[in-house]
């Protein structure tokens, strides 16, 4: 991936796509190879560092089980800095919030907001550490159409305006086409690439035939 690039990684139920995010966050070790993120071999880190950095660079949204429930939106979105032992930057936390369309939920805890306000507060979180990368997988999984394009919409801004890398995992074409680019994994190997046409049906029917190829 360039820097600042946005991709969509889609591929079957156990094709490797998670396993995939695991190897780039630097939680699964890969058997072989090296993953380089932002100038750093993050297969090398020791735990203690590869922690570090995965805090400093790497933003993570997940499809559920985002947000620690007991602590508040803003909490939730600072937790980065207190995991790091910085002093959080409100401040920071309010602009970002406020700009994800929930800027008045700060006090709200995860089990009195609607999953796409879940989802905003996952994605303010990712990006309050300012992040090199997001890792995105299916963050869209659990919600309606019109808020997963909701999410979409935002993650697409996101790339642009804060300028950090995407890798977004979908199973579903509308979302995908909101990337720039789209890969499809297939038995743990990359089978396709190629820029985004923004059409979910060519998506589909590219998606159908790859998957068919022996
Ligand atoms: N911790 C693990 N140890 C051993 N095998 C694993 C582990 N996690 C996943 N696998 C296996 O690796 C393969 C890829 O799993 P992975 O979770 O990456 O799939 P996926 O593409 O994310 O699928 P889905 O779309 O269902 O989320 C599967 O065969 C799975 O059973
Ligand atoms: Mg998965």
């Amino acid at each position: 991936m360039a820097k600042g690039e946005f991709v969509a990684l889609m591929g079957p139920s156990g094709s490797g796509k998670s396993t995939f995010l695991n190897i780039v966050a630097g939680l699964t070790v890969p058997d072989a190879g090296d993953v380089i993120v932002a100038g750093t071999n993050v297969s090398r880190l020791s735990d203690s560092r590869s922690t570090v950095f995965r805090r400093r660079n790497i933003g993570f949204v997940f499809q559920s089980h985002n947000l620690v429930e007991s602590f508040t939106a803003e909490e939730n979105v600072v937790l980065g800095a207190r995991l790091d032992l910085q002093k959080p930057d409100t401040k920071r936390a309010h602009e970002l919030m406020e700009a994800l369309g929930i800027g008045d939920k700060h006090e709200r805890r995860p089990d009195e907001l609607s999953g796409g306000e879940r989802q905003r507060v996952a994605i303010a979180r990712a990006l309050y550490m300012q992040p090199k990368l997001i890792l995105a997988d299916e963050p869209t999984g659990n919600l309606d159409m019109e808020t997963s394009q909701q999410i979409c919409s935002l993650l697409e801004a996101v790339n642009k305006r804060y300028g950090c890398a995407i890798l977004l995992v979908t199973h579903d074409p509308i979302v995908a086409k909101t990337a720039g680019r789209i890969c499809f994994l297939k038995d743990g190997c990359l089978v396709d690439t190629f820029a985004s046409p923004r059409d979910p049906a060519i998506i589909t029917q590219r998606y159908v035939e790859k998957m068919q190829e022996r």
